[in-house]
């Protein structure tokens, strides 16, 4: 939600933000603006649009001179997008200027308040009221700009990353977090700052993660302090190396991000179990399972708590959780588990998903869980976020850097930790069979190399998508372990295609759904072998039956779908429990050739953003 870029030092700042909000574009892509300071004045161009246009516009309208500067790229909270609204915004004199993420929920009254005292808006959003009540704090109370900033923050309710800077020192920005993801870039006499490390990963591999209520001064060739919001406190700095490369955050050759990411993924999982799957040994090794076994061992329930894509994951997990551990589980949207007084006891284990490990409703849930007494577990992507350093414990997916915003590669490798950590405990707690418990390590371990294979379907998924792509709905059906995957097949297909679909378990049809089948209804169903496949197909001859299209995800070597079928894709035979490693490869394939054919934006839809740290 919103990517925020600044810079400090002796280069030129504006190749540094502009090149960093396209990295950061995933993050938010309905209008950009750069602030730039030239020794005299503040140079500013913002537009509705993306970070090219921003581009554009910027280098015909002002200049681009100076080394200090701040960058921002939006996705509107308060206020339409349009070019008022885009960040930066200037106070009412001219001389601040700021960059936002997040929101300020008390804004109305605050600006009331200074309507009141004289000052006027230009735009209808939030951060226009922050800067100008930093602002009249800074005049009021004649004290410099950081403390400006960190008492008007004592006033303000909400969420933010933001970065303020001061014509008048211009050796200096201003930066505090709360809520939003806000890193700093180290460098030898200079500062980078941004949502997250993409943005200065050439130029610095040392930076400063703030946490929650804190906020810093970096200038031009001094040492950055962190302190407390609230109290000034100083918080001993914690310098991070980072391992993030360049080549993981570029295309790669490939047309899109999403596009990679999925080809990524034999990788990607081979990856997450990398170092915690040992097969020979028959073990399953993650450091913070193995931590943490008393509280997984004695756990009366496992709550999944997350959103969206990270959710279905959860959803899989539950399959699999019970199966194999014999433990309960209750998967929880996040925004409504927070909201809703929940029964959080001692003896419950909540694992939080999230790729991004920022994503606002998952991160809240954390802390209802926490301040219930559970134990809270995160199984995040990206190291060193929010969430995964608010949890107890928690094990990294190490799938890389996802910058497409339809989660791919995150998906399955979320699916891969939760596996890992439910044969685990299954080992520990006795409730499989050590023959079983054995084959699914082996089974886990051939993975990726199945995974590789149900790629090679890949131009058949195209001709399929070409058959389709005019369709106005689509329904998803899976029983099962592969029930959540036909709900993540659907999500995947209406988020970068824009077209209707739904995912249903397949035994559900009857009750309702089958009422929209006729011979435009396209239906994806997914007819693996073992998984309740005798049913899977009844349910396919009452969709033949009303003429419906079928595409169905099958095992290699099928013969009674492939009868009833309009067209089949094939995946390699794997337990059923592991299937969605595998069946959910085509459906990202389908979604993704859809979504080109019919010209979309795959990378960056519409109206999304990849971490919602807003609620
Ligand atoms: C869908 C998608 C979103 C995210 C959701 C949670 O493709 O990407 O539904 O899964 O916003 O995000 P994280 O996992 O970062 O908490």
């Amino acid at each position: 939600m919103c990517g925020i870029v600044g810079y400090v030092g002796h280069r030129d700042a504006y190749p540094i933000i502009i090149k960093g909000l396209q990295r950061l574009e995933y993050r938010g892509y309905d209008s950009a603006g750069v602030a730039l300071y030239d020794g005299t004045d503040i140079n500013l161009s913002k537009t509705k649009g993306k970070v090219q246009e921003l581009k554009d516009k910027a280098e015909s309208e002002i200049s681009t001179a100076g080394s200090v500067g701040l960058g921002h790229t939006r996705w509107a909270t308060h206020g339409v997008p349009n070019d008022v609204n885009s960040h930066p915004h200037y106070s009412n004199s001219g001389n601040l200027v700021i960059i936002h993420n997040g929101i300020i929920e008390n804004y109305e009254p605050l600006k009331k308040e200074l309507t009141k005292r004289g000052y006027t808006f230009q735009s209808d959003t939030d951060t226009e009221v922050l800067v100008n009540l930093i602002e009249d704090v800074k005049k009021n109370e004649g004290v410099k700009l950081g403390k400006a900033v960190q008492i008007a923050l004592n006033q303000v309710i909400g969420a933010y990353a933001i970065a303020v800077f001061d014509k008048t020192k211009p050796d200096e920005i201003v930066v505090a977090r709360l809520g939003s993801p806000l890193a700093i870039g180290v460098g030898e006499d200079e500062f980078f700052i941004a949502s997250d490390a993409s943005p200065f990963i050439e130029y610095t591999n040392n930076a400063i993660y703030l946490e929650d209520e804190e906020m810093a001064v970096v200038r031009r060739g001094k040492k950055v302090k962190v302190r407390k919001i609230k109290d000034d406190s100083l918080v001993d700095l914690y310098v991070q190396e980072l391992q993030l490369n360049l080549e993981q955050i570029e295309k790669g050759g490939y047309d899109h991000f999403m596009l990679k990411e999925i080809f990524e993924q034999p990788n990607a999982i081979r990856d997450t179990y990398r170092g915690r799957l040992l097969v020979n040994e028959a073990i399953v090794k993650m450091a913070g399972v193995e931590d943490n076994m008393k509280k997984f061992l004695n756990a009366e329930r496992i709550i999944v708590v997350a959103c969206g894509t990270s959710w279905h994951a959860g959803l899989v997990s539950e399959y699999i959780f019970e199966e194999f551990a014999r433990i309960p589980v209750e998967v929880e949207y996040a925004s409504e588990f927070r909201y809703r007084n929940p029964i959080i006891t001692e003896k419950d284990v909540v694992i939080a998903i999230s790729q991004s490990g920022e994503t606002a409703d998952t991160m809240a849930a954390i802390k209802l869980a926490k301040s219930k007494g559970a134990f809270v577990f995160g199984v995040c992507n990206v190291v060193g976020s929010s969430i995964s350093r608010e949890t107890d414990a928690g094990a990294y997916t190490h799938a890389g850097p996802e910058i497409g915003v339809a989660s791919t590669k995150a998906f399955t490798t979320q699916i891969t930790v939760l596996t890992l950590i439910a044969l685990r405990l299954a080992r520990a707690k006795g409730t499989m069979s050590s023959s079983d418990y054995r084959l699914h390590l082996q089974e886990l371990e051939l993975i990726p190399e199945k995974v590789e294979k149900t790629l090679l379907s890949d131009d058949h998924v195209k001709e399929i998508s070409a058959i389709y792509k005019d369709a106005t709905n689509f329904l998803y059906l899976g029983r099962g372990f592969n029930f959540p995957v036909a709900l993540e097949g659907a999500l995947k297909l209406k988020e970068i295609s824009y077209i209707h679909a739904e995912g249903y378990p397949a035994a559900e049809m009857k009750h309702g759904p089958i009422a929209l089948i006729d011979e435009q209804m396209p239906v994806v169903v997914i007819a693996t072998r073992k998984g309740h496949y005798e049913k899977v197909v009844s349910n396919i001859q009452e969709i033949k039956s009303r003429k419906g299209k079928i595409i169905a995800i099958v095992t290699e070597g099928d013969v009674s779908v492939k009868e009833l079928a309009d067209h089949v894709i094939e995946i390699p035979a794997s337990e059923e429990a592991l299937s969605p490693l595998l069946t959910t490869i085509p459906l990202q394939l389908l979604s993704y050739y859809i979504a080109v054919m019919r010209e979309c934006n795959v990378d960056q839809p519409r109206n999304l953003a990849k971490s919602v740290t807003v609620e």
